[in-house]
């Protein structure tokens, strides 16, 4: 069954709300109606410019979604500095990730809080795009998949199997987030391919074939098509690359390079 492929730009904590809507405005003067058919695009951009950009959205009619880079697990109340995905739905946001290494490493977020994040973003009627991926102290012991297997179990948790299309997992290696060290396309396919695996064993192959498994680590133009060529790879999340129009718009092209 042939996956729509999703790219996705992280814009990490980069881009106030006018500059936001300059690099979309940049983005989309790349883009033509056959990009946007056959792949489907979204920027992630911070909390402060989902309105702007929603907004640009609209008014001009593109075919670019919207994600959050993170959410509350809940709805509202007194979590000062949180923000629920309730909001985010009224934004209009389709993606919300979840559990990226950044949130865990940094900022302790741990597989429970993931998995109470992923259960609240569908409750909501959004997507989640639940970040897996393993340390280089991991991948040296051999404990890639063991680690990976585990932030997948814990992360779906609860997930109800009628629901499950709606998840998209991206695996990014923690060594190849922001480094410039990319995994090779077959290493990368073959940790896809075992994210597939094990999302089979919890859904169902037919789900499991459906299911969208992204790359992220230092996905560039230079690398993107070898990547998109994998068979388990069905996009890319990208950081630093979807801060230039014309870099992410190229990897957003990657079937013409
Ligand atoms: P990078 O980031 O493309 O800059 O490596 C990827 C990510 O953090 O999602």
């Amino acid at each position: 069954m042939a996956r729509r492929p999703l790219m996705a730009g992280n814009w990490k904590m980069h881009n106030d709300h006018l500059e936001a809507i300059q690099l979309v405005q940049q983005l989309v003067y790349h883009l033509d109606a056959e990009d946007y058919e056959r792949t489907e695009i979204v920027v992630v951009p911070p909390f402060t410019a989902l309105r702007s950009i929603q907004t640009l959205i609209d008014a001009d009619r593109l075919d670019i979604g919207l994600g959050a880079q993170n959410c509350s697990y809940e709805d509202a109340g007194a979590y000062t500095g949180e923000v629920s995905p309730v909001m985010l739905a009224k934004l209009a946001v389709s993606y919300v990730l979840c559990g990226h290494s950044e949130r865990r490493q940094i900022f302790c977020e741990d597989d429970a809080t993931v998995n109470r994040k992923v259960r609240a973003v569908l409750a909501h009627g959004m997507r989640p795009i639940l970040c897996v991926g393993e340390t280089d102290e991991q991948r040296e012991a051999g404990d890639a998949e063991r680690v990976v297997g585990e932030q997948l179990r814990a992360g779906l948790d609860g997930v109800d199997a009628a629901r499950a299309t709606e998840v998209v997992v991206a695996y990014e290696p923690v060594w190849a987030i922001g480094t410039g060290k990319t995994a090779t396309p077959s290493d990368a396919n073959t940790m896809c391919g075992f994210v597939r695996g094990q999302l089979a064993e919890r859904f169902g192959d037919e789900t499991a074939q459906q299911l969208r498994v992204q790359y992220g680590g230092s996905v560039k133009p230079g690398n993107v098509a070898e990547l998109m060529r994998q068979s388990d790879i069905d996009g890319a999340l990208v950081g630093g690359a979807s801060l230039h129009a014309d870099d992410f718009a190229a990897i957003c092209r990657f079937h013409r390079l």
